[in-house]
């Protein structure tokens, strides 16, 4: 970058901080910003646990509307639920609790069962309590291994993308409960390369 346009990046970065009035964009977050160093990245494998409630005492996946047609779509076209479902380290219900994964699950392809996900992985326990992993993408449901787009996160997670793949690890007819299993494959920016 040439001077020049680093004193007009600095206007507009001063000028865009000035334009928000509940000054949100304060000095610190304004220098952590400015001084993160993108190949800096840190690369992470993460496996989680997804405790499917689709039915039973207490389900965590509700269905918020659907189209004229989901009702006789092979694939409930149109359906759109709402997921709050744990999230733990091992298959078991009872392992360690890990977080949620929370968002919106469409059902959006009218040829195949496939889903139109946008989906919030929120971690509440370890290294991670209190980021965030976005994850968006197709989930075509008659797949073994369905792969997902990692688009961003907070806390830890700042700036990552990368991808996830599921699969059904089990899934219990009678109870209607299921468990996916997610393994999630992500670059972020190392937050300690900003505090040296
Ligand atoms: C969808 O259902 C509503 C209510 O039953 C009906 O008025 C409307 O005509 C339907 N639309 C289509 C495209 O079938
Ligand atoms: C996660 O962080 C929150 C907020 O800082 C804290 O209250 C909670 O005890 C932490 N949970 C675990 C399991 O460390």
């Amino acid at each position: 970058m040439g001077k020049l346009s680093i004193v007009a990046f600095m206007f507009c970065a001063l000028v865009i901080g000035m334009a928000m009035p509940w000054g949100y964009a304060n000095a610190q977050e304004q220098v952590r910003f400015q001084n993160l160093r993108l190949g800096n990245e840190m690369t992470t494998h993460l496996q989680v646990f997804v405790q499917d409630e689709l039915g039973g005492e207490n389900p965590t996946v509700w269905e918020v509307a659907r189209s004229n047609i989901t009702s006789t779509s092979p694939t409930s076209f149109g359906q759109v639920r709402v997921v709050d479902d744990l999230m733990t380290a091992r298959p078991d219900y009872n392992s360690e609790r890990v977080g949620r994964l929370q968002g919106l699950i469409t059902s959006a392809d009218l040829q195949v069962s496939a889903l139109a996900m946008n989906l919030n992985f929120v971690f509440t326990s370890g290294q991670y309590n209190g980021s965030t992993l976005c994850m968006l993408g197709r989930n075509p449901l008659d797949n073994q291994y369905r792969e997902l787009a990692i688009v961003g996160g907070t806390g830890v997670f700042r700036m990552a993308r990368g991808y996830a793949i599921t699969n059904t690890y089990s899934y219990d007819v009678e109870t209607s409960h299921g468990v996916l299993e997610y393994n999630i494959y992500v670059a972020y920016v190392d937050a300690s390369s900003v505090d040296q």
